[in-house]
């Protein structure tokens, strides 16, 4: 049987997601700006999806704004700050950030805004002196930081950044992509004034997403239309994935703990095992983590060769960001963290899902102990 380690790029559709989908792909098929009853069952089953993602992460159902995934709301939360902004400032984002993040802050540049990292350590947490420093070099219009890293699983503290950043009369964007469903999210009082979510993260359909907006702050829509999500994300709302994606949010929310545990304990035979390996360096091992991601290296092999290998024995896992694989380049998570070229070339990501097994650890474990061994031994 072939082994699914890469849930930070995507996890399976869970089949109570999708059968709560069917009905909204089968059946009633309103549009949910009709006024008529077949586009108030389909308003209905909207809002009750906006009911559930807004109590997975600590919102008020109204700050929840649909789009099409993690990249949409990034973009949305970022150039829809800028664009109500008097006149071009500073953009802050950390340098381990997704490319959804990263690249649309250097976007930006172009139109005469300062974009500029917030330094990370080689433990990929922020460099706290070094951000306080920074942002009293000027002012700032909008900070974005991740929850928790798609590679390493570190972790940030968005509580300190937001309180640091609102003294600087600017808004912070929590990147929760792969925090949401997998940590205890409290939107309230994490003090972030924007949060991204993805559905296809946890275990919802691909394509659907929310960003979560801080009532009160004020941002440009992308996209014009109907006037759809209060006017700032305007087209027919994606009913059926939206439906899907509260189905995944809100077991995500009943199981949160218990998904945890599992994968906690998966985790840990996983990093017992690898310490085992000669030559092995696990990324941000001092740091706290997500409880399902472990990115390593294994010196003088590359991770894209090893990736290949574990992938002809039927073993599925991550060179680094799913994006960034097969470019050729080393990962920039790993770069932000001050880590040489030739160890962030080694980078290899497991992302473990709550429906691996101790049995898929220790088959990895055998074969990637077999590969090690005949790698040094050639
Ligand atoms: C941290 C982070 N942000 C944003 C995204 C983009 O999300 P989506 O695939 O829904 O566009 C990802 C996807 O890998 C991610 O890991």
């Amino acid at each position: 049987m072939p082994i699914y380690f890469d849930h930070n790029a995507t996890t399976p559709l869970e089949p109570r997601v999708l059968e709560a989908m069917l009905p909204y792909l089968s059946g009633p098929y309103g549009n949910p700006s009709s006024v008529h009853r077949y586009g108030r069952a389909a308003r209905d089953a909207v809002e009750a999806a906006r009911l559930q993602v807004a109590a997975l992460v600590g919102a008020q159902p109204a700050e929840v704004v649909w789009t099409s995934g993690g990249t949409e709301s990034n973009n949305l939360a970022l150039k829809g700050a800028v664009a109500v902004a008097k006149q071009p400032s500073r953009i802050l984002y950390g340098s381990t950030e997704h490319p959804a993040v990263l690249e649309t802050a250097e976007s930006m540049r172009q139109q005469g805004w300062q974009v500029e990292t917030i330094a990370i350590d080689g433990q990929g947490l922020v460099d706290w002196p070094a951000f306080e420093a920074q942002l009293a070099r000027g002012p700032l219009c909008v900070a974005a930081l991740m929850v928790a890293n798609n590679e390493t699983g570190v972790l940030q503290d968005v509580p300190r950044a937001a309180a640091l950043v609102h003294a600087a009369k600017a808004l912070l964007l929590a990147d929760a992509v792969q925090g949401a469903g997998k940590l205890p999210l409290d939107f309230a009082a994490s003090g972030a004034d924007l949060m991204s979510l993805s559905s296809h993260k946890l275990y919802g359909p691909k394509g659907v997403g929310a960003l979560v907006i801080r009532s009160g702050v004020e941002l440009a829509p992308l996209m014009h239309g109907g006037g759809q999500e209060r006017g700032l994300r305007g087209g027919t709302e994606n009913v059926a994935s939206i439906v899907g994606f509260g189905a995944a949010a809100e077991l995500a929310q009943q199981e949160l703990e218990a998904r945890n545990a599992h994968l906690l304990a998966l985790r840990e035979r996983l990093v017992a095992g690898l310490h085992a390996l000669p030559g092995i360096s696990i990324f941000g091992e001092q740091s706290p983590r997500l409880s399902n991601t472990v990115q390593f290296g294994l010196k003088g092999w590359e991770g894209e060769a090893l990736l290949m290998a574990l992938d002809r024995k039927g073993i599925a896992v991550s060179s680094g960001s799913a994006c960034s694989s097969g470019k050729g380049e080393p990962s920039h998570v790993l770069l932000g963290m001050g880590l040489a070229r030739d160890v962030a070339y080694g980078a290899i990501r497991v992302s473990l899902g709550k429906d691996n097994t101790a049995a898929e650890v220790d088959r990895f474990l055998a074969v990637l102990g077999e590969l090690r061994a005949a790698q040094l031994a050639a």
